[in-house]
């Protein structure tokens, strides 16, 4: 493969997507739609949540210490491209049809068409210029029932799933259903290339 050199931009960072929710001061919902998430150890699985500075999902999290990321499945993709391009200080944001429930342990409002979500606490704020990042304890795990079934064949719960890719060149991609083995399949790749 022939490589050329480019500049640092995140073209190349395909992610998975989750809209983060937070309660507003009057009570009601709002959804950003957030990509730069990843996962981390600190006693225990711990999320990142990179969110930008003047948003409105970072003014409530900063306030509320808490908020939920929910998947964005390619059912969801509609709602995610619409929450991550209207500003939540848009007063009229949330006036959309949208499923929301309670978290089941944290006041957070959850996406009930989400596959999965997380109800989460931020433990350490890390600020840099424009931006923080949130080091998250996971206080829940919200999973459509049928996903942790083992007896499921994986294939299947992952189309069920359906999570949608971002890529930051501007597009979304679907995760085509298809196991590409499991982990630990090549661990022997050193010795049979001998
Ligand atoms: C595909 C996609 C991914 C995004 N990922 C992030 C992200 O990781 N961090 C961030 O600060 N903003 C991200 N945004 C922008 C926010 O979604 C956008 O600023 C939105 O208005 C935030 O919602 P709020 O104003 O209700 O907080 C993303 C937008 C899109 C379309």
């Amino acid at each position: 493969m022939k490589k050329i050199s480019v500049n640092a931009i995140h073209e190349f960072c395909p992610q998975a997507m989750y809209l983060y929710g937070t309660y507003k001061e009057d009570g009601n919902p709002n959804f950003g739609l957030f990509s730069w998430f990843g996962y981390c150890l600190d006693g225990g699985v711990r999320v990142m949540a990179a969110v930008g500075s003047g948003k409105l999902t970072s003014d409530r999290i900063r306030a509320s210490g808490v908020f939920s990321a929910n998947l964005v499945s390619e059912s969801l993709l509609p709602l995610a491209d619409y929450c991550g391009n209207t500003m939540g200080y848009d007063e009229k944001k949330m006036d959309i049809p949208v499923n929301v429930e309670k978290g089941a342990v944290l006041p957070v409002p959850v996406l009930a068409d989400s596959p999965w979500t997380y109800e989460l606490e931020v433990e350490r704020t890390v600020s840099l210029s424009g931006s923080d990042i949130f080091i998250c304890k996971i206080s829940n795990v919200l999973v459509a029932e049928e996903l942790p079934d083992v007896n499921i064949p994986f294939d299947e719960r992952l189309r069920r799933a359906a999570p949608a890719i971002a890529f930051g060149g501007g597009y979304y991609a679907a995760l085509k259903p298809g196991t590409t083995g499991k982990w630990g399949d090549w661990k022997g790749l050193r010795e049979a290339a001998r």
